[in-house]
């Protein structure tokens, strides 16, 4: 079985144009919907209960556009709403998990540093994974409020944004850890800072990668991947401002696209296996 519906990829803001990259990389058969909630963000600092509501909502547009699966490309609302989408919806729902494994497989020093929102370091899947993680090297949690506003303004690379990064890497490498997790799809973004903060004996790791082969092994699963040989396209969504949100997902993309509003764009019909392919971007194709 094959099928030629678009997989549905959301988060609070652009953060999760850093999955989706690795999605287009992983899969270049598939046609993409993804939808930047940057109306609502960030999700960091809201309830859990709102950021439910968010993923919900969002989740059925993009199911009225034809989605054969969906990808919460983003860690808060993994925690917030992942059990949630997972037990409403018959499709497959592939959500974020931090790259804690990989980085206690990784470290030398015996400490590891997460970096992710308030929302996520609180949220029970995470509890859950340190719990699951059992006794080993020391795990250093920092939560960093404003570092998700200043990649959705854009600044990757200001003075400002370096300050408020090294105020919360530079403490973890003081305590030693040698490894970084990104457990926030908006902070590879600003790998560049943060890997000239870190240094080059420190590796820095999220799970952009991973989510994109487990989003192939699913689909696989359920027989539900795209013919080979296509090209697929891509379609972006935003509940912002699109005029404010276009030039920073176009840097972040590094090509012009595709996007509407959220709400205009609902009228567009749904995609079926006959419709015609949505059109590939021209960045990113790797
Ligand atoms: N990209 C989201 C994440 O992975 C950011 C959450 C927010 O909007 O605060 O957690």
């Amino acid at each position: 079985m094959r099928s030629h519906r678009p997989i549905g990829v959301f988060d609070s803001g652009v953060g999760g144009l850093s999955v989706l990259r690795e999605i287009r990389r992983e899969l270049p058969d598939e046609d993409l919907l993804y939808v930047a909630d940057s109306g609502y963000a960030p999700y960091g600092d809201q309830s859990t209960d709102a950021i439910e509501r968010r993923a919900v909502a969002i989740t059925e547009i993009l199911l009225a556009r034809g989605a054969k699966a969906i990808v919460v490309a983003c860690n808060t609302a993994t925690g917030a709403a992942a059990r949630v989408l997972r037990t409403r919806y018959p499709v497959p729902v592939i959500a974020m998990e931090p790259a804690v494994k990989p980085a206690i497989q990784r470290t030398r020093s015996g400490v590891v540093g997460v970096l992710a929102t308030r929302q996520t370091l609180a949220s029970h899947n995470f509890k859950r994974l340190l719990a699951r993680l059992g006794e080993g090297p020391e795990i250093l949690l920092q939560a960093c409020p404003g570092l998700v506003e200043r990649v959705e303004d854009g600044d990757l690379e200001g003075e400002g944004t370096r300050a408020l990064l090294a105020a919360y890497v530079e403490p973890l490498l003081a305590r030693g850890a040698d490894t970084l997790v990104l457990g926030c799809t908006h902070y590879p973004h600003l790998g560049r800072l943060i890997g000239e903060l870190a240094g080059p004996e420190t590796a820095v790791l999220d799970s952009g990668a991973a989510v994109a082969r487990q989003v192939r092994r699913r689909l696989a699963e359920a027989g539900l991947l795209a013919l080979p040989g296509r090209d697929g396209g891509e379609r972006f969504f935003t509940s912002g401002q699109p005029t404010k949100v276009r030039p920073v997902m176009e840097r972040l993309w590094g090509a012009p696209l595709d996007l509407a509003s959220l709400t205009s764009g609902a009228a567009t019909p749904f995609f079926s296996d006959e419709a015609a392919p949505i059109a590939r971007s021209a960045g990113c194709s790797g």
